[in-house]
């Protein structure tokens, strides 16, 4: 009877480690990657802020290749932290208008002050 007990108690421990682990592993999974119907969260706005990015993006490459020039109005949807607001505010000029669309208000609060920070006009 006690030898069974023991068992069990084996078993249940084991299965307990086995769980814990594996909802560590999904939850670091989680932290590193977007998931579909979740929207990329405010506090990570240092990645999309890191100077790294445009090295791997090449931003003014893109801009470029869609000819955004001097006096043309464009939308920046999914603006997010403003990384291409500001890159194609610079583009369009003073004569040029840059709409920076986003679902969440943390975003355009961010890219608001982004702006009173800059010379460029709001
Ligand atoms: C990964 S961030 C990218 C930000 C920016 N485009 C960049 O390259 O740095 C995606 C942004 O899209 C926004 N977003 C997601 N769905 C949207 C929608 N339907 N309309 C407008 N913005 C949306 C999110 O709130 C988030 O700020």
């Amino acid at each position: 009877m006690i030898n069974q007990i023991t068992r069990n108690l084996k078993t249940f421990l084991i299965f307990t480690i086995i769980l814990y682990l594996c909802s560590n592993t999904y939850a670091g999974e989680e932290r590193k990657y977007e998931r579909p119907g979740h929207l990329f969260s405010p506090l990570k706005i240092p990645l999309l802020e890191d100077p790294e990015r445009d090295t791997w993006q090449k931003p003014e490459k893109i801009l470029h290749a869609l000819e955004i020039g001097k006096g043309q109005v464009v939308a920046d949807v999914g603006a997010g932290s403003g990384y291409l607001t500001v890159r194609l505010s610079e583009r369009v000029g003073t004569t040029g208008t840059v709409y920076a669309v986003d679902v969440q208000q943390e975003m355009l609060n961010y890219i608001s002050k982004r702006l009173r920070d800059t010379r460029l006009k709001m």
